[in-house]
């Protein structure tokens, strides 16, 4: 991020410059001309390069000057307000990563991991989870997948002492909590484990509350259904 945001404001601090240049002489020819048809002047000259009235590069040079900022501060550990989202998406191989360029345009970070190693890094989401809540001191994990994956996401938040927000993937037939296939035990506030509907209670349920050593039995001491 840090070197993006670094030649981004490079870039825009020159184009500025030849701005001025060109204003100053209109034969001057900016360094960003290579030929006839890769000609850079003519862009620099078009309204579409002032759209708000002055050159847009001024726009790159305070937006990129953010980021540089916004990237320093994380390589310094600070403590950002909540709307940081942070993203870590795991598949067995790269074409089963689902559209990764959208998904980095919506995130403040995206960290990838296959366990192949054809994309990103190698490994499970898991192996890079407590280095990315430690880096970016996270204080919500949400977290999506396979329900072996899920109790793994919610061991490490546990150390963390973090919140674990999942959606849990259990089998639904009706999904309007009448058929009973989709129960999980959940422990509630009142400490009580209950074989609870997945498709009423959630599927999104606090990671803390869920029986993950028997998520498909039937624990000691459960108390009936909900
Ligand atoms: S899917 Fe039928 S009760 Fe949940």
């Amino acid at each position: 991020m840090l070197f993006g945001a670094i030649s981004g404001f490079l870039a825009s601090f020159l184009l500025t410059i030849d701005k001025i240049k060109i204003l100053k002489d209109a034969k001057f020819n900016p360094s960003c001309n290579i030929n006839e048809v890769l000609n850079c002047k003519s862009v620099m000259l078009s309204k579409q390069a002032e759209v708000f009235g002055f050159p847009n590069s001024l726009i790159g040079i305070g937006a990129f000057a953010i980021f540089i900022a916004v990237a320093i501060a994380l390589l310094g550990k600070v403590d950002f307000p909540r709307w940081f989202v942070d993203v870590v998406i795991g598949a067995s191989t790269a074409g089963k990563i689902y559209a990764p360029l959208d998904g980095k345009r919506s995130v403040s970070s995206m960290t990838i991991t296959t366990e192949d190693g054809s994309a990103g890094s190698r490994g499970k989401v898991t192996d890079f989870l407590p280095e990315i809540i430690e880096r970016f001191n996270i204080e919500v994990v949400y977290s999506c997948g396979p329900m072996g994956m899920l109790k793994a996401v919610n061991e490490i938040t546990e150390k963390y002492q973090i919140v674990h927000q999942c959606a849990v993937e259990e089998s639904m037939a009706c999904g309007i909590g009448v058929c009973m296939t989709c129960v999980i035990p959940l422990r509630g506030a009142d400490g009580i484990i209950r074989m609870s509907r997945s498709c009423i209670e959630g599927p999104v349920v606090d990671g803390s509350s869920v029986i993950w050593s028997e998520p498909r039995t039937i624990p000691e001491g459960t108390l009936g259904a909900s």
